[in-house]
C-alpha cells in the first residue's frame, strides 16, 4: 500500500511536468516513481530536460531517457520534483535519509516550483521525529560533531557511507525542534557543516497519497 501511494503521488505530481522544462530530479524511492512516470511520458514524445540530486536518481532517468544536463550549468530549474521523511502543514521538511540533501537542497533553491511527493506515513503535525541528517567535510569532522553534540543534537555517523561529494553524513536527533528556523541558522553558522535536511523555505506544494487518495497542498504565503 504505502509502494502503490507513493506511485500515486509520483504520478499525480508529473502531471504538472510541461514540454520545454528543465526538471528536477529527486533521490528516494518515492522520486523513483516520478522518474520512471517521466521516462514513459519522455517514451511518449514529452520534450525535457532534467537535473538530477544523486547519481542514482541521474542513472535511473538515463535509463529510462530522459536527457540529462550539468546542473553545474543550471542556474534556474523549472520545476523540482522529490521525496521527504517528513511533511508537516507549513510544508516544513526533514529530507535526507538517502542521503542526498545537500544536492537536493541546492537544485530546489534553484526551483521556480518545488514539489514534495510522498506516501501518507510522512505527514505529520510537527516535524522532528525523523532523523535529522547533516553533511560534514571529512575534514572537520570531530570539530562539528562536537558542536552538534553541544546543541543537543546526539550526531550519529553513519559508518563507511559517504554522499557522492565523499563527504560523512551524522543523524542528528534534537529533543525539540519547536523553532526550526532558529535551529536551520545554528546549524548553516558551524563551519564544515557543508548541508542538513532541514527544508523550510523551498517546498511550494505537496502531493500526498493515502489509500490511493491523493491530496495537494500548497503554500499559501507567510509560515510560522
Ligand atoms: C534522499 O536523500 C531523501 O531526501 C529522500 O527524498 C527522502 O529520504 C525520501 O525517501 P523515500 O521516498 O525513499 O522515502
Amino acid at each position: 500500500m504505502v509502494d502503490s501511494d507513493k506511485k500515486a503521488a509520483a504520478l499525480a505530481a508529473i502531471v504538472e511536468v510541461q514540454d520545454g522544462m528543465l526538471v528536477g530530479l529527486g533521490t528516494g524511492s518515492t522520486a523513483a516513481f516520478a522518474i520512471a512516470g517521466l521516462g514513459a511520458r519522455v517514451a511518449q514524445g514529452l520534450s525535457i530536460r532534467a537535473v538530477a540530486t544523486s547519481a542514482a536518481s541521474e542513472r535511473q532517468a538515463r535509463a529510462c531517457g530522459i536527457p540529462i544536463v550539468d546542473f553545474a550549468d543550471v542556474a534556474q530549474v523549472d520545476l523540482t520534483i522529490d521525496g521527504a521523511d517528513e511533511i508537516d502543514s507549513r510544508l516544513f521538511a526533514i529530507k535526507g535519509a538517502g542521503g542526498a540533501m545537500l544536492r537536493e537542497k541546492i537544485v530546489a533553491a534553484s526551483s521556480a516550483r518545488m514539489i514534495v511527493i510522498a506516501d501518507g506515513s510522512k505527514r505529520v503535525d510537527r516535524i522532528g521525529r525523523a532523523k535529522l541528517p547533516v553533511e560534514i567535510l571529512p575534514f572537520g569532522a570531530a570539530y562539528v560533531l562536537r558542536v552538534l553534540t553541544e546543541m543537543g543534537g546526539a550526531p550519529v555517523v553513519r559508518g563507511d557511507y559517504r554522499t557522492d561529494q565523499g563527504n560523512i553524513v551524522a543523524d542528528c536527533h534534537f529533543a525539540a525542534l519547536d523553532d526550526p528556523r532558529t535551529l536551520a541558522a545554528a546549524l548553516a553558522a558551524i563551519p564544515g557543516m557543508l548541508g542538513h535536511g532541514l527544508f523550510l523555505n523551498e517546498v511550494d506544494a505537496v502531493y500526498i497519497a493515502e489509500n490511493g487518495i491523493v491530496t495537494r497542498l500548497e503554500r499559501t504565503g507567510a509560515s510560522a
